[in-house]
């Protein structure tokens, strides 16, 4: 999930990457790293940049104005401060300093962890918790609203059920939701950008419950003006996830998921992500196995019963290549195309599989007929 960060003085009239360490104070008060090449990139641009320090009447700006954006969305800082999770509410290792030292730990060994009938109550539990906060946050999707304002809905409503938001402070992700809209393909960022009429939208929501992670994402539309193409990504994304979903059975291998998913993408003219794979969760949020979701991939590992691992396709309406944001953690598609994305969360049981993120007869979204 890591990569070197590419960092961008923030002094609108330079813009260059920069390996300064110089960061607008007033920005870090406010939750935002802004840095600057050296105190002339600082000084020249003070009477701009302080524009964008918190102002009634919100200002919206573009912290990356440089960047060759792939497609329409722009990042729309600044974002808000980090939200607070209360004392009595376990927290995962990272949510100190960033770093899961655990999963580096379980990194090393690779093995795929077998849950005892405990632990699968446990999984299951945070599951239905992590499937509420979801639908909640679904259901305020409209246009007008922005994803720092989902971002609030979901931090709320998972304090409210004990949970802590995983995302939060992972490898210091500053949310507690990623939202990816349109071209991005996950790891979005939620900030000032309201939601616009025939955009698409995903919600990932993660949390963690009486010390076991539960990880879940959907793609939703928004508003009413769905284009032929848009309609076209998402439901074969949803249905490239439902045929890997019926594949899933002891004794199947995890690197013959991605040869059914590649296959309805490509019958749909759609791509396959690569970068990106599904991974097992429980007691750590990223565990072995990995599941990659392109054609003959080589994901080691034969599923087992008791294994709890996700599968989350990430397809394109046009190539499969992805690039990331000067933010270091949006990863949008290289050409601009859509992109849509679904993730459940299955247990592999003595007989086939159980989804363990099942969507209800009340939840928001679903699926529509092309056009
Ligand atoms: C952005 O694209 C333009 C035109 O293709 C190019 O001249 C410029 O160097 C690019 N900028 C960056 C920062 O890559
Ligand atoms: C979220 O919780 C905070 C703190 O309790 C509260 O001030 C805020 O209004 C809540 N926001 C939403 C959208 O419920
Ligand atoms: C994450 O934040 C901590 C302090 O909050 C900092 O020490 C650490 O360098 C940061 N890590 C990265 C990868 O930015
Ligand atoms: C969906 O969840 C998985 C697992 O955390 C994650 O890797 C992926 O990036 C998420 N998708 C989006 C669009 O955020
Ligand atoms: C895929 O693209 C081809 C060629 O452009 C077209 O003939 C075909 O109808 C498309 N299929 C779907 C399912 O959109």
């Amino acid at each position: 999930m890591t990569t070197s960060p590419v960092i961008y003085c923030a002094a609108p009239d330079c813009g260059k990457e920069t390996t300064s360490s110089l960061k607008c104070p007033v920005c870090l008060k406010q939750g935002l790293t802004s840095v600057f090449c050296d105190q002339s990139c600082f000084k020249r641009n003070w009477a701009l940049h302080k524009s964008i320090h918190n102002k009634p009447g919100v200002e919206r700006y573009d912290p990356f104005p440089e960047f060759n954006y792939t497609g329409k969305v722009r990042a729309q800082y600044p974002l808000t401060p980090k939200r607070i999770v209360p004392d009595h509410i376990a927290k995962p290792d990272y949510s100190a300093n960033g770093q899961p030292i655990s999963e580096h730990v379980s990194d090393r060994s690779g093995k795929i962890p077998i849950n005892s009938e405990d632990e699968i109550k446990q999984i299951k539990k945070a599951a239905t918790l992590a499937r509420e906060v979801l639908d909640i946050a679904a259901a305020s999707i409209k246009p007008g609203i922005t994803t720092d304002e989902l971002d609030e809905i979901v931090h709320n409503a998972t304090i409210e059920r004990d949970s802590y938001p995983s995302p939060l402070n992972y490898y210091n992700f500053s949310k507690s939701v990623c939202t990816s809209v349109n071209e991005v393909i996950c790891h979005g960022i939620p900030d000032k950008r309201p939601l616009e009429d025939g955009d698409i939208v995903n919600l990932d929501i993660s949390l963690y419950h009486n010390g076991y992670h539960a990880d879940m994402n959907e793609t939703y539309y928004v508003g009413e003006k769905l284009s032929k193409q848009a309609i076209n990504v998402v439901e074969t994304a949803r249905e490239c996830l439902d045929l890997a979903i019926k594949h899933c059975k002891p004794g199947v291998t995890f690197r013959s998921v991605g040869d059914i998913i590649e296959k309805h993408a490509k019958q749909n003219n759609c791509s396959v992500v690569r970068t990106y794979v599904g991974h097992g969760i429980g007691k750590l949020f990223h565990c072995a196995p990995q599941v990659a979701h392109y054609a003959r991939n080589k994901s080691p590992g034969i599923m087992k019963p008791g294994m709890v691992f996700t599968i989350e396709p990430m397809i394109n309406a046009g190539s499969y290549k992805d690039i990331s944001w000067p933010d270091d953690w949006t990863a949008v598609t290289a050409d601009g195309s859509l992109s849509a994305q679904f993730e459940h969360e299955l247990l592999i049981t003595e007989t086939g599989v159980e989804v363990l993120s099942a969507r209800n007869e009340k939840s928001a979204g679903g699926a529509v007929k092309r056009i």
